[in-house]
């Protein structure tokens, strides 16, 4: 139940924004009057920073869709050295999850806790194989006493032609050290000086016990937007569902993954404003009192306050607009431009916050979504067209590349997990899968929505998402009117 004040709080935030309350409207219903703007070019928009949440600040306000067909290692890397942050699927089985958490962690990661080792008598083609499989281009070959004694890169059996060789016969000797410890400054200088590109650390008995790479410590200056913490790795957030009961496994599933680095969870099911959640949130927020929560999902300001009241850090709004949802069918959700602002006024009360969830399909919608007090974006849609996303590419009859974008909760999503053992029985399908373009890598998608909405920005006179959101109020328009904007005939 809402108080008198928090109803009040949501309308006149509606009237502030020009919306109407007792109506519920999405994306298109709504437009973007200009304002007087002191921006000479789009080009002076470049100020994307969003703050998640207390911990969390991203360079651009985009979070990728927790989806099979979505997030995967490529995707995840590609979106986070733009400055987004990757959501991995919760209906994954857990060794997945991990091994994908992991492989986030080691990629162009500044430091690395435990590099990939092997030994000297290792064949050169099964070192290959653990390259391969790891995403890495070097190995550290350490001693049977753990000290290193070598590097094994690329360039050291890129010109053999056979595979007979061991890792000793071809790894490169010239070796320097550092002592675990050592601060970024001073490694950076060990690599600049003796031109290397990584640098194995050792601890007091001269074991390996960590290593420092120069393509992850000079990182910034070739993608200045990445999400790093402070241990120069991107950063990783962990995911899982809530079934029908939160048992100790779904518990040991959290701890598998907080071990793995991750610093942040989300809590994803399609009803969370359930009993389900509740208990789901209860228990892990006992046992991982300090783990900052995403919950969702939920379309109504009540939906989110009592996320919220139990413990919800960030709460994920959306039932129903997405490009594969069909939850609408059975007659639920919130149009999602009403559903996003009812949500957010009830987050700001709380000085939490709202992820908007599905639906958008262009950089006005991004930026109408943040107008309503959203603090980033989640996209599916958008990002399943991009080559890294997971989902396998292939050509459709005329020969043009596409992927299948395939809903978590469709028949064919169901029928994989069921198959996997990991559902009982199949629901009916609240989702559907759809053959998508691939439109280009991640960096240009991304690109694309943040010129576009750069220029939002500049026709508003703003120049950062905190005046987009004062600044930024909506006309309704007619279907006719959304019609003139998209179809010229
Ligand atoms: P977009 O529009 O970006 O939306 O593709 C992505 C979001 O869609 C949700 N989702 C589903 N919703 N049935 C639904 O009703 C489904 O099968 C389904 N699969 C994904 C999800 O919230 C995602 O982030």
């Amino acid at each position: 139940m809402l108080t008198n004040e928090e109803k009040s709080a949501i309308h006149e935030f509606f009237a502030s924004k020009g919306l109407p309350t007792g109506r519920a409207l999405t994306f298109s219903d709504v437009s973007l009057p200009e304002n007087y703007s002191d921006i000479r070019s789009r080009s002076e928009v470049f100020n994307f920073e969003t703050r998640l949440s207390q911990n969390l600040n991203l360079s651009i306000p985009i979070v990728s869709a927790n989806m099979e067909s979505v997030t995967g290692l490529e995707l995840a890397v590609a979106l986070e050295r733009e400055g987004g942050l990757a959501f991995p699927p919760q209906s994954l089985p857990i060794e997945e999850r991990v091994e994908l958490i992991t492989r986030i962690s080691r990629a162009d990661s500044a430091l690395i806790d435990e590099p990939l080792t092997t030994k000297p008598n290792t064949a050169l083609e099964d070192a290959k194989k653990q390259m391969s499989q790891f995403g890495v281009r070097s190995l550290i070959v350490i001693d049977k006493n753990k000290k290193p004694v070598g590097i094994l890169s690329k360039r050291d059996w890129l010109y053999e032609e056979k595979d007979g060789k061991s890792v000793g016969d071809l790894m490169s000797k010239k070796l320097i050290v550092a002592a675990l410890g050592i601060d970024f400054k001073k490694a950076g200088e060990l690599l600049r000086k003796n031109k290397i590109e990584k640098l194995p650390l050792v601890d007091k008995s001269g074991k390996l016990a960590g290593l420092i790479t120069a393509n992850g410590l000079f990182y910034k200056s070739r993608y200045p937007r990445a999400t790093r913490d402070d241990k120069g790795r991107f950063l990783r957030a962990g995911s899982i569902g809530v079934g029908q009961t939160f048992t100790a496994k779904h518990l040991r599933e959290v701890e598998a993954q907080i071990k793995n680095g991750v610093s942040i969870l989300l809590i994803d099911t399609a009803r969370a404003y359930s009993v389900n959640t509740e208990e789901a949130i209860k228990k892990i927020k006992k046992e991982f009192p300090k783990l900052p929560l995403v919950v969702g999902n939920v379309s109504t300001a009540e939906g989110a306050k009592f996320l919220f009241e139990i413990g919800a850090d960030i709460v994920k709004v959306g039932q129903g607009p997405g490009f594969v949802c069909r939850t609408r069918e059975v007659g639920v959700g919130v149009p999602q431009l009403t559903a996003v602002a009812e949500c957010a006024v009830i987050a700001g009360r709380y000085k939490k916050t709202v992820i908007a969830d599905g639906g958008i399909k262009n950089p006005g919608d991004l930026a109408k979504a943040l107008i309503v007090g959203a603090r980033a974006v989640m996209l599916g849609n958008l990002l399943v067209r991009a080559r890294e996303s997971a989902s396998p590419m292939f050509v459709d009859e005329d020969n043009r590349p596409v992927k299948n974008y395939t809903g978590s909760a469709s028949f064919a999503a169901q029928l994989a997990r069921y198959r996997r053992g990991d559902l009982k029985s199949i629901r009916r399908p609240e989702g559907v899968t759809q053959v998508v373009p691939v439109t280009g890598t991640i960096h240009e998608i991304v690109d694309d929505l943040l010129r576009g909405l750069a220029s939002t920005m500049a026709y508003l006179g703003v120049k950062n998402l905190g005046e987009l959101r004062d600044k930024g109020r909506f006309i309704e328009q007619t279907a006719a009117g959304h019609f003139e904007g998209v179809k010229k005939a």
